[in-house]
């Protein structure tokens, strides 16, 4: 049988990494991409013939397309899509610059509404298919951190995600969101050791997260257990938000 075919976006490092290593354990064939090709064609080259690296930047519809086409040519099927590809800029509101903002969505939003776009046409022929956004405790609560794109941005993500739910639903599709909160990656090694403590303090669980943690997430949301559940975003963050 066709081995599964997923595409993450952002998975050279991080959370994304994380996603992309689970998913090639479960049998997927996983297509990163991602800006990063150095790390990218490092990553491929620890998972021959289960994972390939392909350049793309998420703020540019041309590369995203592409993408997409080059990777249903090669493999004639896509069965997961994992938007996971994220950027944040901390500044207060009176300081960041509108382009800077611009940005934020360009990625979080935008790059992911593309992969939808043209994804969702190439699974709705197959009338199967899932998609998993990953989000932020920032989309519900509004960013900690003092970065007034990314709060924004991942709102906007999740009701993208609910919105594709929706509308994808009649073809068997589930589109899926995860939130995570205080995961251990390089985003979170930006925090000050201030920050980091005070942090840790308020999740109840008192650590943060791995990002296999998310990873295992994203695979339940990509399993056939998940056939049922839709236009959900699941929290990963240590008992912080219990809404
Ligand atoms: N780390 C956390 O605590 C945390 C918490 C909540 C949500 N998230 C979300 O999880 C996702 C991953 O976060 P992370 O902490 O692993 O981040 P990270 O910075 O470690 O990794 C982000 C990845 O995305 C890639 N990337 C950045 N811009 C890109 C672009 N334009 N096109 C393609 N790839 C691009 C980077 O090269 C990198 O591989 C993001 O969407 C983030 O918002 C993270």
């Amino acid at each position: 049988m066709a081995k599964k075919i997923a595409i993450v976006t952002g998975g050279v490092t991080g959370i994304g990494r994380a996603i992309a290593k689970t998913l090639v354990e479960h049998a997927y064939t996983v297509m990163v991409c991602d800006i990063d090709e150095q790390r990218g064609e490092q990553l491929a080259q620890e998972f021959p013939g289960s994972l390939y690296f392909y350049h793309c930047n998420v703020a540019k519809e041309e590369e995203i397309k592409a993408v997409v086409e080059r990777v249903y040519c090669e493999h004639g099927r896509i069965d997961a899509l994992v938007n996971n590809a994220g950027i944040i800029r901390r500044r207060t509101s009176e300081e960041i610059k509108v382009s800077d903002w611009d940005e934020v969505f360009q990625v979080n939003v935008r790059g992911a509404f593309l992969f939808c776009k043209y994804v969702a046409p190439l699974m709705k022929q197959a009338r199967r298919g899932k998609i998993v956004n990953i989000s932020s405790i920032a989309g519900k609560m509004g960013d900690i951190t003092s970065a007034p794109g990314y709060g924004p941005s991942k709102a906007a993500l999740d009701g993208l995600t609910k919105t594709f739910a929706r509308e994808l639903a009649p073809y068997g599709i589930t589109v899926n969101g995860v939130a995570p909160h205080a995961i251990e990656t390089e985003m979170s090694a930006q925090w000050t050791p201030e920050r980091r403590e005070s942090i840790i303090k308020a999740i109840p669980l008192q650590r943060l997260g791995k990002p296999s943690e998310v990873a295992a997430a994203v695979a339940f949301l990509l399993s056939e257990g998940a056939d049922f559940i839709t236009g959900e975003i699941i929290d990963v963050n240590g008992g912080y938000l219990m809404d």
